[in-house]
């Protein structure tokens, strides 16, 4: 085995790298801000900030697209700084690396996480994939080669993944092209339509993480900034929570509905053990107010929640690479096969 060790997990929103040498996780902005065409000129959260505010020289990029890399060079940039910023400037060894690929997507897709770390500048000795909703099994704390039925779904930002695992595999798992990037579209638009009010991607996001709430409990405000479409000003206005309720809340149903059709697939078998133990909510989006009280309400099941829903896939990665006894968890994909 290496020395080095590393887990990585590619979020549309976040990257989240972790080292075992040195035991530390980086999660950032999945973000890349070049300037004039080629130079990096920021990356990670500084990049994110710059996000709708720079000149245009200056281009910003998620590499990332719901769940799979849509932007190899870039995301080839943003993986060698993130790197270097794990491991300080001086690091020039090799490593190994486990990476987290989303199950419900195509062999070819799975292979470009693959190929990413391969035809880096960063030296790996071996680079293992692990299914995402594995790492986030075994990141929530579950015995995954237990012969028992566990569903976990992943709401992040361009995706939801809902899985029901059951001895270290998956049996049943979709991936949705709902997440929180489309809550803050459907804030963006909810906003214009009722203010005549343009405001950024950033500020929707803040407007959901003050005043989400999915059970319409809410009565706070908050006050976003943009531009009147009509007088083309600046201005501001007071948002209730409510009205971030009224554009949310058929995302938030269509998530659940994807639920309960992957429930209704499930083997009996498999479903009596999720109703003992209940549903496993993951993923930054999982943080939305009263959404545990939502999935209860509609599904009938118990609801678990993490206290750092963003980083489950991380830790369970980081646990899968302590422990040699799960090393059967990893594998790799398949080549590209060209006819
Ligand atoms: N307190 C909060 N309330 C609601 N949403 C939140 C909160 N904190 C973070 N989020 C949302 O969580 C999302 C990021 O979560 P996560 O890191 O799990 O996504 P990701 O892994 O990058 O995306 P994906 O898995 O879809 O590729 C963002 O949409 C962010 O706005
Ligand atoms: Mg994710």
């Amino acid at each position: 085995m290496a020395q080095h060790l590393y887990g990585i997990d590619l979020g549309t929103s976040n990257f989240k790298i972790f080292s075992l040498t040195n035991k530390k996780t980086i999660n950032e902005k999945n973000v890349i801000a070049k300037k004039n065409r080629d130079e990096v000129f920021q990356y990670g959260d500084p990049a994110f900030e710059m996000y709708e505010k720079a000149p245009s020289n200056i281009d910003i990029t998620f590499p990332v697209k719901f769940g799979v890399i849509a932007d190899i060079r870039n995301m080839d940039s943003l993986f060698e700084c993130f790197f270097k910023k794990l491991n300080g400037k001086s690091f020039s060894g090799s490593g190994d690396f486990c990476i987290a690929v989303p199950t419900d997507i195509t062999e070819v897709e799975k292979r470009a996480f693959y190929d990413m770390i391969a035809e880096s500048r960063v030296r790996a000795k071996h680079i293992n994939v692990v299914e995402k909703p594995i790492a986030d099994a075994v990141g929530v704390g579950i015995d995954v080669d237990s012969p028992k039925g566990n569903l976990i779904v992943n709401i992040g930002s361009d995706t939801t993944e809902i899985s029901v695992i059951s001895l270290g595999g998956i049996v049943l798992s979709k991936l949705i092209k709902i997440g929180g990037s489309k809550l803050d579209e459907a804030i963006c638009s909810i906003v214009r339509k009722k203010y005549n009010l343009i405001i950024g991607r950033r500020t929707a996001e803040q407007i959901k993480i003050n005043l989400a709430d999915a059970m319409n409990t809410s009565e706070d405000t908050y006050v976003a900034y943009g531009r009147n479409i009509v007088t083309g000003l600046p201005t501001s206005k007071e948002i209730s929570s409510s009205l971030v309720y009224e554009a949310i809340s058929e995302h938030l149903h269509s998530i659940i509905d994807s639920v309960k059709v992957i429930l209704e697939r499930t083997p009996p078998e498999l479903a009596a053990d999720i109703i003992s133990t209940g549903v496993y909510l993951t993923g930054g989006s999982s943080q939305i107010n009263n959404l545990d009280v939502l999935v209860n309400k509609e599904t009938g099941l118990d609801v678990n929640l993490d206290d750092n829903p963003e980083e489950t896939v991380i830790r369970g990665i980081a646990e899968i690479l302590s422990d040699d006894k799960m090393s059967g968890l990893m594998y790799v994909p398949r080549e590209k096969q060209y006819n």
